[in-house]
């Protein structure tokens, strides 16, 4: 995790780092810090808590520089404190290193450098790379000055094990900047007169809108008006600039109160973006532009596997029933951090999907390399254009969700589901689905954003329940079929933004051990439509109230609920049932977020937690 920015060019570094600094509170937001060069003087501020901490704290002096790099971190060694936080500076004090991604023999390093004199500071692995970059620049030749900084940074990569996206200074060298990266994402901004260097491309846009993905294992050496790039082996590498599009005013909060309020309100725009020029002329079927696949490869196709974390694998369980349903192809859905090692034998014609809304999940993006490594066809539905899964994947769909700020992931998770029966339906079509069904299904599509719409208007209703279980500490969800993954989503968001301890379950899961849980004290929310399982699923409910358990229901109008089998009853309206998993997760995202409003929750950044979580 952790958000790096660096700049080196002819401006003061004042917002330009700064603002890039905000940009990255996503992906962790426990401390933050900055280093500068002052003529040939190292200077490093750093301080526990959000960046308006250190921007409070930093002198005017230091922001008229004009080479600084900074860090926003997510603790993974070491507690959160001052020390451990960035910039780490070498114990001679001649470099200075901001580092995303984890070392893994940096113990081993560590021993080394400190039998050689090095002292350290910190308790974390970051620290060990700025050291044995000074190790190596003392270890030089002093007549090769220019080259001696990049040299030492090289050397020493070749000694780190793990991933790292790094920016490093060096006080003989004020006008360089170096940067390297393997398995953590590193983007330069080209500017006119000025670099920039980020951990996310949302970073730069505020300077510019050129810029260059680095590959894994790349090293860039970047002054005020150049930069040239090589790999860590040293070959030379030819930089591909390119031009990023997107308007980043839509990552602003607007009226609204928090991130996470804007984007549960904006679904059914962001659901709109996502379907739009996606359906076939007759509007009997989907189609995505850039699979990648033909339609012969994709017939082939009989087993696939879903590869996602967190709320990226709810969506995939909805994938799993759906495509099962309706295009009758075997699906798996593995968690992605458990299928990279556990070398499951897989059929030649599997496909392999990656759900991932930030495109940086190190787990997903390992899962899809080892995937890529034996050779299987690899598509991603991911919400970040140019992000590493993206650019990994032989082809995929973009959810054009809009970017998606608030830590609880909500519109890009519909828009996953929604993709998700998109493509059963694509799928669907090039098999045995009917083209009346498919029109049938392209029209529930169609009419999603309004009945999102519709569905939203519970909110007030979901506020006045949320006040009366704001003070429970436990709480299950359960439904059945299409509403499990719903149960599993709406526990999950529930306990990370109010941190009530939630569980989700199949509802008659519930009796084989969690109905033991079931007391006054805590509730469960069910969630039903009126298909075949909704008998059962009031048998469930009644199971919960026969044990004194308090019951909100979530149900779609047509169901008739006796009223004393239930304490809460929301409404929402009546949908085709590949689209009831979306129309579902509306009260589910309200009930989690109004809830952590009665806490006083920081809901858009909830403690431990961050938006991209590219650590193992
Ligand atoms: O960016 P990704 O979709 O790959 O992220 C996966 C999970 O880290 C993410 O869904 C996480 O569970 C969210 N905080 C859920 O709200």
């Amino acid at each position: 995790m952790c958000g790096i920015v660096g700049y080196i060019g002819s401006k003061k570094i004042g917002n330009r780092l700064i603002e890039g600094l905000k940009r990255l509170e996503y992906r962790g937001y426990d401390s933050s810090g900055l280093a500068i060069l002052d003529q040939t003087m190292l200077k490093s501020v750093k301080r526990i808590g959000r960046v308006n901490c250190l921007e409070e704290a930093l002198p005017e002096k230091i922001l008229e520089a004009n080479v600084g790099i900074c860090h926003t971190r997510w603790a993974t060694h070491g507690a959160v404190t001052e020390e451990n936080a960035h910039p780490h500076v070498s114990s001679d004090e001649k470099f200075a290193l901001v580092h995303n991604g984890v070392i893994e023999n940096y113990l081993s390093i560590k021993k080394f450098l400190e039998s050689e004199g090095y002292k350290f500071v910190s308790e974390t692995d970051s620290e060990s790379i700025v050291n044995l970059i000074a190790y190596h620049y003392k270890k030089q030749d002093t007549n090769n000055k220019s080259n001696r900084f990049l040299e030492s940074v090289r050397k020493s990569l070749l000694h780190v094990e793990g991933t790292f996206g790094i920016a490093v200074l060096s006080q003989d060298h004020p006008g360089q900047l170096v940067c390297a990266k393997r398995g953590s994402p590193l983007i330069i901004g080209v500017g006119k007169n000025e670099h920039l260097i980020a951990s996310d491309v949302n970073a730069l846009t505020h300077c510019t809108h050129q810029v260059v993905y680095l590959n894994d294992n790349e090293i860039v050496h970047l002054n005020a008006d150049d930069f040239s790039i090589s790999t860590i082996g040293n070959s030379s590498v030819n930089a591909v600039i390119q031009t990023v599009d997107w308007d980043t005013t839509a990552a602003k909060i607007g009226d609204y109160h928090h991130f996470m309020e804007k984007e549960i309100f904006e679904q059914p725009i962001a659901l709109t973006n996502g379907m739009r020029g996606r359906f076939s002329n007759d509007s009997s079927t989907a189609l995505f532009g850039g699979l990648n696949i033909s339609e012969d490869e994709l017939s082939q196709i009989d087993r696939i596997i879903f590869l996602s974390c967190g709320t990226g694998w709810h969506a995939c369980l909805i994938a799993e029933y759906l495509i099962e349903r309706y295009a009758r192809i075997p699906v798996e859905v593995e968690y992605a951090s458990e299928f990279r090692y556990r070398n499951a034998p897989l059929d030649k014609n599997s496909l392999i999907v990656a759900i991932s809304q930030s495109g940086e999940t190190i787990d997903t993006l390992s899962a899809l390399k080892e995937a890529k490594r034996k050779g299987y066809k690899t598509l991603s539905i991911n919400n970040s254009v140019g992000s590493s899964i993206a650019r990994e994947c032989d082809g995929g769909i973009y959810q054009h969700a809009g970017p998606e700020i608030g830590v609880a992931s909500t519109k890009a998770f519909t828009s996953q589901l929604m993709l998700c029966g998109m493509l059963a339906l694509y799928l669907g079509r090039m098999r045995n689905l009917s083209y009346s069904d498919g029109c049938k299904i392209v029209e529930a599509f169609k009419s999603l954003p309004k009945l999102i719409q519709e569905t939203l208007s519970v909110k007030d209703q979901i506020k006045l329940i949320a006040k009366e279980y704001a003070d429970y500490e436990d709480c299950l969800f359960l439904g059945r079929q299409l509403m499990f993954p719903i149960a599993l989503e709406g526990a999950l968001k529930l306990k990370e933004i109010s941190y009530i301890h939630a569980e989700g379950y199949p509802a008659a899961e519930m009796k084989h051990g969690p109905i033991a849980l079931i007391s006054e004290s805590c509730p469960s929310v069910f969630l039903t439509t009126s298909g075949e399982m909704f008998a059962k699923t009031l048998a469930n409910i009644k199971e919960v109230k026969a044990r004194k358990g308090k019951v909100i229901c979530i149900a779609s109008e047509d169901c008739e609920i006796p009223e004393d089998s239930i304490d809460s009853l929301i409404k929402v309206p009546i949908a085709h049932e590949i689209i009831s998993p979306i129309v579902m997760s509306i009260p589910v995202q309200l009930l989690s977020y109004y809830i952590a409003i009665e806490r006083k929750c920081d809901v858009d950044k909830p403690r431990n937690l961050a938006k991209s979580v590219t650590v193992e």
